[in-house]
């Protein structure tokens, strides 16, 4: 049995801002009115080369700086997104090729703004079973690409971002101590982003298109939604750290998903705890999705507010419904990185994208030179073979 500890941490906001004021432009709202109902006051948003992809892999060789270990050494490569690019190949995939983590096995984890926490916890699951040593988590989001910019019930909430961790496994008590992981389908209606596959099957027309959504961006019932966010944020700390053996005066720092203030607040109370126990960035960050933990995290860290031997909760609830809590003991004190060293370990990714570039030249190469091995040439082999006898 081994234990996951946080060994690096990495994020990345997008340059581009946009401010409540820009915003109220776009619909009819003001910074006064976002500010006071959710805590935001400006949200980053990705610009035309910056994908879901390329954030979580920014994040990702940021946290392996921190964590002084080479991608070659990453056994499993999980990133939490609603905002992936393609169904498949996945995020996780693209990024383990940026990062020339060539033994990692990687795969996209769908839980909404839960998203992390769930990765969080199969990654840590994964290194306590000792089938991987080494396991990159990650929470990426262009929510900028599945807004409706003319409803101001949802476009206010959210920005795009992403978030990394490194995990690793030792004998050594730590890391990852407990989670709790829940869900309830039966609220999927107040808080949802269709899905695009939805191209009519020729022989059916238009009977085979099923889904009644017109549009693929995010709806959300928000009244619902903040009653729920309230509710299962207090009850997923006390769950968790129940699963723990911990109470809540041993806890020094909670990341909540950063969805709105008020909700933050609220749940403070229900937990009889002083709003200050809870980490906020989101009057800057915004609401990030799967990447609003692990940027958190990142700013906490960055803000000196985790110490060795500090236990500490994230706590995420979003889209399915899905909620979830985990409670890490952390024990690493940031470590003195150079520029140079930082730039030294950046150009390895330089020569991944060449081997990968090299490999897709090579395959495409082999399938012109020796083409038997695709099928329709094996058909016609096997057709030429006919004729003959
Ligand atoms: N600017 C100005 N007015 C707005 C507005 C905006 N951006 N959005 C809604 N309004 C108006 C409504 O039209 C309504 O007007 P009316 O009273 O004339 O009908 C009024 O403000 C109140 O609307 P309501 O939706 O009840 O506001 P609210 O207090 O519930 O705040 C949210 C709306 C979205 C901020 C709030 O419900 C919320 O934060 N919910 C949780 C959402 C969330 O965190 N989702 C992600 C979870 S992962």
């Amino acid at each position: 049995m081994k234990y996951a500890h946080i060994v690096g941490w990495g994020s990345v906001l997008p340059d581009k801002v946009l401010t409540n004021d820009d915003l109220a432009e776009l619909v009819d709202t003001s910074d006064e009115w976002i500010f006071r109902r959710t805590g935001i006051r400006q949200r980053h948003i990705a610009g035309p080369k910056e994908t879901t992809t390329t954030l979580a892999f920014e994040a990702a060789a940021r946290a392996l700086v921190v964590a002084g270990i080479p991608p070659s050494q990453i056994e499993m490569i999980i990133v939490a997104t609603s905002t992936q690019e393609h169904i498949f190949p996945s995020t996780a995939s693209r990024v383990q090729d940026f990062l020339g983590a060539t033994k990692a096995g990687a795969f996209d984890l769908g839980a909404a703004c839960s998203g992390f926490v769930y990765a969080l916890s199969m990654a840590a699951q994964a290194i306590a079973t000792e089938s991987v040593r080494n396991a990159i988590v990650i929470g990426a989001e262009t929510m900028s690409r599945v807004l409706d910019w003319e409803d101001r019930g949802t476009c206010i909430l959210f920005g795009d971002g992403a978030g990394a961790v490194v995990l690793q496994g030792s004998s050594i008590p730590g890391g990852v101590m407990a989670s709790t992981l829940r869900s309830d389908g039966s609220g999927g209606e107040m808080l949802s982003l269709p899905a695009v596959y939805q191209n009519p099957v020729p022989m059916l027309g238009k009977e085979s298109l099923h889904s009644r959504h017109k549009k693929n961006t995010i709806t959300m019932n928000g009244r619902q939604v903040f009653r729920f966010a309230t509710k299962v944020l207090s009850e997923s700390v006390e769950d968790v750290l129940e699963k723990a053996g911990l109470s809540i005066d041993d806890v020094s720092l909670i990341v909540p998903h950063q969805a709105n203030v008020r909700i933050i607040e609220s749940a403070a109370k229900r937990l009889k705890i002083s709003p200050d126990k809870f980490y906020m960035n989101l009057e800057t960050a915004s609401n990030t999705s799967a990447a609003s933990i692990p940027i958190a995290l990142c700013d906490a860290i960055k803000s000196n507010r985790l110490h060795p031997d500090d236990n500490v909760v994230f706590v995420g609830f979003g889209g399915g419904l899905t909620w979830g809590a985990t409670v890490v003991k952390w024990d690493v004190t940031p470590p003195e990185i150079s520029p140079l060293d930082r730039e030294l370990k950046r150009a390895r990714y330089i020569v991944a994208r060449g081997r990968s570039r090299l490999k897709q030249i090579g395959r495409n190469i082999g399938a012109r030179l020796g083409g038997s091995f695709a099928p329709d040439a094996t058909l016609k082999d096997a057709e030429k073979g006919r004729k003959v006898k």
